[in-house]
Protein backbone atom coordinates (compact mmCIF):
# COMPACT_ATOMS: atom_id res chain seq x y z
CA UNK A 1 0.00 0.00 0.00
CA UNK A 2 1.56 3.47 -1.38
CA UNK A 3 1.45 6.31 1.49
CA UNK A 4 -1.32 7.76 -0.23
CA UNK A 5 -3.73 4.81 -0.28
CA UNK A 6 -2.57 3.99 3.72
CA UNK A 7 -3.42 7.84 4.73
CA UNK A 8 -7.33 7.64 2.50
CA UNK A 9 -7.50 4.34 4.33
CA UNK A 10 -6.70 4.97 8.01
CA UNK A 11 -6.18 8.71 8.69
CA UNK A 12 -9.26 10.35 6.51
CA UNK A 13 -11.90 8.38 7.79
CA UNK A 14 -10.58 9.69 11.86
CA UNK A 15 -10.20 13.34 9.75
CA UNK A 16 -13.88 13.08 8.73
CA UNK A 17 -15.67 11.58 11.97
CA UNK A 18 -13.83 14.20 13.86
CA UNK A 19 -13.97 17.38 11.50
CA UNK A 20 -18.16 16.56 10.49
CA UNK A 21 -18.44 16.06 14.06
CA UNK A 22 -17.88 20.05 15.17
CA UNK A 23 -20.46 21.61 17.42
CA UNK A 24 -21.12 24.14 14.83
CA UNK A 25 -21.90 21.36 12.33
CA UNK A 26 -23.74 19.30 14.91
CA UNK A 27 -26.06 22.00 15.12
CA UNK A 28 -27.09 22.44 11.83
CA UNK A 29 -27.32 18.42 11.56
CA UNK A 30 -29.84 19.11 14.24
CA UNK A 31 -31.95 21.80 11.80
CA UNK A 32 -31.80 19.36 9.17
CA UNK A 33 -32.08 15.60 9.56
CA UNK A 34 -34.92 15.42 12.15
CA UNK A 35 -37.00 16.59 9.35
CA UNK A 36 -36.73 13.06 7.16
CA UNK A 37 -40.13 11.59 7.28
CA UNK A 38 -41.22 7.89 5.77
CA UNK A 39 -38.93 5.92 3.80
CA UNK A 40 -35.46 7.53 4.12
CA UNK A 41 -32.13 7.15 2.07
CA UNK A 42 -29.29 8.43 2.98
CA UNK A 43 -26.59 8.82 0.69
CA UNK A 44 -22.96 8.98 2.16
CA UNK A 45 -24.12 7.47 5.50
CA UNK A 46 -20.22 6.83 6.20
CA UNK A 47 -19.50 7.67 9.59
CA UNK A 48 -22.98 7.10 10.70
CA UNK A 49 -23.09 10.85 12.78
CA UNK A 50 -26.63 11.88 11.87
CA UNK A 51 -28.15 8.67 12.55
CA UNK A 52 -28.99 9.87 16.07
CA UNK A 53 -30.74 12.80 14.69
CA UNK A 54 -33.39 11.01 12.83
CA UNK A 55 -36.88 11.13 14.43
CA UNK A 56 -37.39 6.95 14.58
CA UNK A 57 -41.50 7.39 15.53
CA UNK A 58 -41.07 9.43 11.84
CA UNK A 59 -39.13 7.17 9.61
CA UNK A 60 -40.53 3.97 8.70
CA UNK A 61 -37.31 3.05 7.06
CA UNK A 62 -34.07 3.17 6.33
CA UNK A 63 -31.21 2.95 4.16
CA UNK A 64 -27.53 4.14 3.00
CA UNK A 65 -24.94 4.30 0.66
CA UNK A 66 -21.26 4.81 1.11
CA UNK A 67 -18.28 3.95 -0.50
CA UNK A 68 -15.63 3.87 1.97
CA UNK A 69 -15.40 0.23 4.00
CA UNK A 70 -14.22 1.97 7.17
CA UNK A 71 -16.94 4.50 7.30
CA UNK A 72 -19.20 2.09 6.71
CA UNK A 73 -17.89 -0.08 9.77
CA UNK A 74 -18.84 3.38 12.02
CA UNK A 75 -22.17 3.89 10.34
CA UNK A 76 -23.07 0.38 11.01
CA UNK A 77 -21.81 0.28 14.58
CA UNK A 78 -24.25 3.87 14.67
CA UNK A 79 -27.09 1.45 13.76
CA UNK A 80 -26.79 -0.88 16.40
CA UNK A 81 -26.48 1.86 18.84
CA UNK A 82 -29.83 3.13 16.97
CA UNK A 83 -31.59 -0.09 17.52
CA UNK A 84 -32.80 0.24 14.00
CA UNK A 85 -32.97 -2.07 11.10
CA UNK A 86 -31.22 -0.02 8.74
CA UNK A 87 -30.35 -1.07 4.91
CA UNK A 88 -26.73 -0.09 4.65
CA UNK A 89 -24.63 -0.66 1.70
CA UNK A 90 -21.74 -0.19 0.19
CA UNK A 91 -21.65 1.78 -3.75
CA UNK A 92 -21.70 5.36 -4.90
CA UNK A 93 -23.81 8.05 -5.59
CA UNK A 94 -23.43 8.30 -9.41
CA UNK A 95 -25.51 4.76 -9.24
CA UNK A 96 -27.38 4.35 -6.60
CA UNK A 97 -28.79 0.45 -6.00
CA UNK A 98 -32.13 1.23 -5.32
CA UNK A 99 -35.51 1.15 -7.50
CA UNK A 100 -36.87 4.51 -9.22
CA UNK A 101 -39.63 6.46 -6.76
CA UNK A 102 -38.45 4.30 -3.78
CA UNK A 103 -38.09 7.02 -0.87
CA UNK A 104 -39.93 9.81 0.59
CA UNK A 105 -37.03 11.71 1.54
CA UNK A 106 -33.56 11.66 0.53
CA UNK A 107 -30.51 13.45 3.08
CA UNK A 108 -27.27 14.40 1.94
CA UNK A 109 -24.71 15.87 4.22
CA UNK A 110 -21.43 16.82 3.44
CA UNK A 111 -20.83 14.83 0.49
CA UNK A 112 -22.12 16.30 -2.70
CA UNK A 113 -18.21 18.30 -1.84
CA UNK A 114 -16.86 14.95 -2.48
CA UNK A 115 -18.70 12.96 -4.99
CA UNK A 116 -17.12 12.58 -8.65
CA UNK A 117 -19.93 13.61 -10.23
CA UNK A 118 -22.16 16.02 -8.71
CA UNK A 119 -25.10 16.49 -11.30
CA UNK A 120 -25.30 12.73 -12.00
CA UNK A 121 -25.31 11.70 -8.06
CA UNK A 122 -28.51 14.75 -8.08
CA UNK A 123 -30.06 13.14 -10.82
CA UNK A 124 -29.89 9.60 -9.43
CA UNK A 125 -30.96 11.33 -5.93
CA UNK A 126 -34.23 12.79 -7.91
CA UNK A 127 -34.75 9.13 -9.81
CA UNK A 128 -35.07 7.16 -5.84
CA UNK A 129 -37.49 10.15 -5.27
CA UNK A 130 -41.13 9.38 -5.22
CA UNK A 131 -42.70 12.45 -7.19
CA UNK A 132 -43.26 15.54 -4.53
CA UNK A 133 -40.57 13.78 -2.23
CA UNK A 134 -38.15 16.03 -0.46
CA UNK A 135 -34.24 16.15 -0.19
CA UNK A 136 -32.63 17.30 3.04
CA UNK A 137 -29.27 18.88 2.01
CA UNK A 138 -26.53 20.28 4.23
CA UNK A 139 -22.99 21.12 2.36
CA UNK A 140 -20.19 23.32 2.65
CA UNK A 141 -19.76 25.23 -0.53
CA UNK A 142 -18.57 27.97 -2.66
CA UNK A 143 -18.17 30.94 -0.65
CA UNK A 144 -20.05 33.77 -1.64
CA UNK A 145 -17.44 36.39 -0.91
CA UNK A 146 -14.99 37.12 -4.00
CA UNK A 147 -11.62 36.78 -1.23
CA UNK A 148 -12.67 33.42 -0.34
CA UNK A 149 -13.75 32.12 -3.32
CA UNK A 150 -10.44 32.92 -4.69
CA UNK A 151 -8.90 31.00 -1.55
CA UNK A 152 -11.00 28.20 -2.53
CA UNK A 153 -9.74 27.90 -5.33
CA UNK A 154 -6.09 28.07 -4.70
CA UNK A 155 -6.19 25.78 -2.10
CA UNK A 156 -8.67 23.22 -3.70
CA UNK A 157 -6.21 20.86 -5.45
CA UNK A 158 -3.98 20.32 -2.25
CA UNK A 159 -7.20 19.97 -0.15
CA UNK A 160 -8.73 17.21 -2.49
CA UNK A 161 -5.62 14.60 -1.56
CA UNK A 162 -5.64 15.48 1.80
CA UNK A 163 -9.07 15.13 2.22
CA UNK A 164 -10.35 12.18 0.40
CA UNK A 165 -11.52 14.00 -2.37
CA UNK A 166 -13.54 17.30 -0.45
CA UNK A 167 -13.75 20.01 -2.86
CA UNK A 168 -14.12 23.33 -1.69
CA UNK A 169 -15.66 25.52 -4.57
CA UNK A 170 -18.67 23.67 -5.87
CA UNK A 171 -21.96 25.68 -5.69
CA UNK A 172 -24.42 23.94 -3.84
CA UNK A 173 -27.67 25.17 -3.93
CA UNK A 174 -27.36 26.07 -7.55
CA UNK A 175 -26.55 22.75 -8.62
CA UNK A 176 -29.56 21.28 -6.78
CA UNK A 177 -31.93 23.48 -8.17
CA UNK A 178 -29.96 23.06 -12.04
CA UNK A 179 -30.57 19.39 -11.44
CA UNK A 180 -34.37 19.72 -11.58
CA UNK A 181 -35.61 19.86 -7.89
CA UNK A 182 -37.86 22.58 -6.53
CA UNK A 183 -36.49 24.19 -3.69
CA UNK A 184 -38.41 24.70 -0.25
CA UNK A 185 -36.51 25.93 1.86
CA UNK A 186 -32.90 27.50 2.01
CA UNK A 187 -30.05 29.04 4.02
CA UNK A 188 -26.68 30.13 3.89
CA UNK A 189 -23.80 31.12 6.39
CA UNK A 190 -20.11 30.79 7.30
CA UNK A 191 -20.57 28.47 10.46
CA UNK A 192 -18.63 29.58 13.83
CA UNK A 193 -15.14 28.28 14.63
CA UNK A 194 -15.35 26.50 11.11
CA UNK A 195 -12.15 27.92 8.91
CA UNK A 196 -13.86 30.15 6.02
CA UNK A 197 -12.63 27.85 3.50
CA UNK A 198 -14.75 25.30 3.98
CA UNK A 199 -17.21 27.00 6.28
CA UNK A 200 -20.07 28.52 4.48
CA UNK A 201 -22.99 26.28 4.91
CA UNK A 202 -25.74 25.77 2.28
CA UNK A 203 -29.12 23.99 3.81
CA UNK A 204 -32.68 23.27 3.27
CA UNK A 205 -34.94 21.05 1.36
CA UNK A 206 -36.11 20.46 -2.21
CA UNK A 207 -38.77 18.79 -3.97
CA UNK A 208 -38.72 16.69 -6.60
CA UNK A 209 -41.28 18.36 -8.97
CA UNK A 210 -42.28 16.44 -12.07
C1 LIG B 1 -17.11 14.54 4.46
S1 LIG B 1 -17.73 12.91 4.48
C2 LIG B 1 -19.36 13.16 5.14
C3 LIG B 1 -19.95 11.94 5.72
C4 LIG B 1 -21.44 12.08 6.13
N1 LIG B 1 -22.27 12.31 4.97
C5 LIG B 1 -21.64 13.16 7.15
O1 LIG B 1 -22.46 14.05 6.95
O2 LIG B 1 -20.96 13.10 8.20
C6 LIG B 1 -18.02 12.61 2.75
C7 LIG B 1 -18.69 11.27 2.52
O3 LIG B 1 -18.96 11.11 1.13
C8 LIG B 1 -18.67 9.78 0.79
N2 LIG B 1 -18.49 9.69 -0.67
C9 LIG B 1 -17.39 9.97 -1.41
N3 LIG B 1 -17.62 9.76 -2.71
C10 LIG B 1 -18.92 9.34 -2.81
C11 LIG B 1 -19.75 8.94 -3.89
N4 LIG B 1 -19.30 8.96 -5.16
N5 LIG B 1 -21.01 8.55 -3.61
C12 LIG B 1 -21.47 8.54 -2.35
N6 LIG B 1 -20.74 8.92 -1.28
C13 LIG B 1 -19.48 9.30 -1.51
C14 LIG B 1 -17.43 9.48 1.59
O4 LIG B 1 -17.13 8.09 1.68
C15 LIG B 1 -17.80 10.10 2.93
O5 LIG B 1 -18.56 9.22 3.72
Amino acid sequence: MGAGQWWDAHVVPRLIRCACAAPAIMDLRAEVVPGARGAVFELGCGGGINQRFYDAEAVTSFAGLDPSGKLLDYARDEAVRKGWAADIREGVGEAIPFADASFDTAVCTYTLCSVSDPARVLGELRRVLKPGGRLLFLEHGLAPDAGVERWQHRIEPLWKRLMGGCHLSRPVTASIAAAGFAIDGQHGRYAPKVPRLAGWMEWGSARRAD
